[in-house]
């Protein structure tokens, strides 16, 4: 299969080109990896429209390969490093790719300590770049294709990456559940299985805790191999697949809430278990969420949460008459655990 994205004849000349890509939020979480990103289970995400990565990449014909970044105009030699070292592991696929010197000039929509995936996005936009790129090299490739193969390269450099290159539900990794789904690229889950109650939904992420993460998606991944829960873990997330689909197909919300908080608590009860131990939560995060217990309990109104590795709170909630009142209700109690005041307002894009 690899090799259907294999090499081709090139021609390079001096080239600048941009691309945009948003961040998404994982509903099934990818938790684990094997060799080559390979993910342990399927994952399924919702792609953010705000939270964004902008890149242009200037291409420099004939001279030596190297790599030059700047992040909203700084340079960053360190994210160069890790460009330079990613660009050399996709060759097979992009065999012009260390044929120049790049300049690239990138910058988020979203404050760069918020712990928003910004690997996904900044993957996902220089993917679509260097396909922009090769377009240009190698001749023009139909859309799909294109939009595969930027898939397939954006994985290898961050794994959650590659579900940001579709709109909507995005599933990457092999499940019996969703038909043409693969662990070398993601796939859009496909729209008409979708009620339309999960087609319109806000996430607001409380930045409860701003700065560096106390782990990496790279060594998080890594403590699941030695994790003893591991395994059962990875098959919960296939059968939650199986659960989640119907949940999609008949728009059973209270369903869906149980099942994304249960795949955002069980990350962080990976994590606790793992050795050594990480506890990313925050007294905050805790706050947060049995506050939107009580209310739920009370109001019967549907907010609820999801986490990524860290500590802050994506609030997903259905974009609907009961909307303002759950927004009213979260800047009153919810906002005073957040470190600054800190909240981005996004919404799914589909
Ligand atoms: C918790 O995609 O950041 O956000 O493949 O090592 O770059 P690498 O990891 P990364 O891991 C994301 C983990 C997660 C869950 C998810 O997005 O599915």
């Amino acid at each position: 299969m690899e090799e259907f994205f294999g090499s081709k004849k090139y021609k390079t000349a001096n080239a600048k080109v941009s691309e945009s890509c948003p961040s998404n939020i994982a509903l099934i979480k990818y938790w684990g990896k094997y060799e080559n990103q390979i993910p342990a289970n399927p994952s399924i995400s919702y792609t953010l429209s705000q939270c964004k990565t902008n890149t242009e990449i200037e291409f420099l014909a004939d001279e030596k390969f190297s790599v030059q970044t700047f992040l909203s105009s700084t340079e960053e030699k360190k994210f160069a490093e890790k460009i330079e070292k990613y660009f050399k592991n996709i060759e097979a696929f992009l065999p012009w790719i260390l044929k120049g010197k790049y300049i690239i000039r990138t910058e988020n929509t979203f404050p760069h300590s918020s712990g928003i995936a910004s690997s996904a996005s900044g993957f996902g936009a220089i993917a679509k770049c260097l396909m922009e790129v090769d377009d240009l090299f190698c001749g023009k490739a139909e859309e799909d294709f294109k939009l595969k193969k930027a898939s397939f390269l954006a994985r290898l450099g961050s794994g959650s990456a590659c579900r940001s290159l579709y709109n909507g539900l995005v599933v990457w990794g092999e499940t019996k559940e969703v038909e043409a789904s693969s662990d070398l690229f993601a796939v859009a889950f496909p729209s008409k299985d979708i009620h339309s109650i999960f087609k319109n939904f806000n996430d607001w992420v409380l930045l409860i805790h701003e700065g560096e993460k106390s782990v990496s998606s790279t060594v998080g991944h890594g403590l699941m191999t030695t994790n003893p829960y591991a395994e059962r873990r990875f098959q919960e997330a296939h059968e939650n697949f199986s659960t989640l689909k119907e949940i999609l197909k008949v728009g059973d919300l209270k369903r869906f809430i149980q099942l994304v908080e249960h795949e955002a608590l069980t990350l962080h009860a990976m994590m606790m278990m793992s050795e050594p131990a990480f506890i990313l939560m925050k007294t905050g995060t805790l706050a947060v969420i049995n506050k939107i217990w009580d209310f739920r309990k009370e109001t019967d109104l549907p907010l609820f949460f999801t986490l990524d590795a860290g500590a802050n709170v994506h609030l997903l909630f259905p974009r609907n008459k009961d909307e303002d009142k759950i927004k009213e209700f979260i800047i009153k109690e919810l906002l005073q655990h957040t470190q600054n005041n800190g909240v981005v307002k996004d919404v799914m894009r589909f």
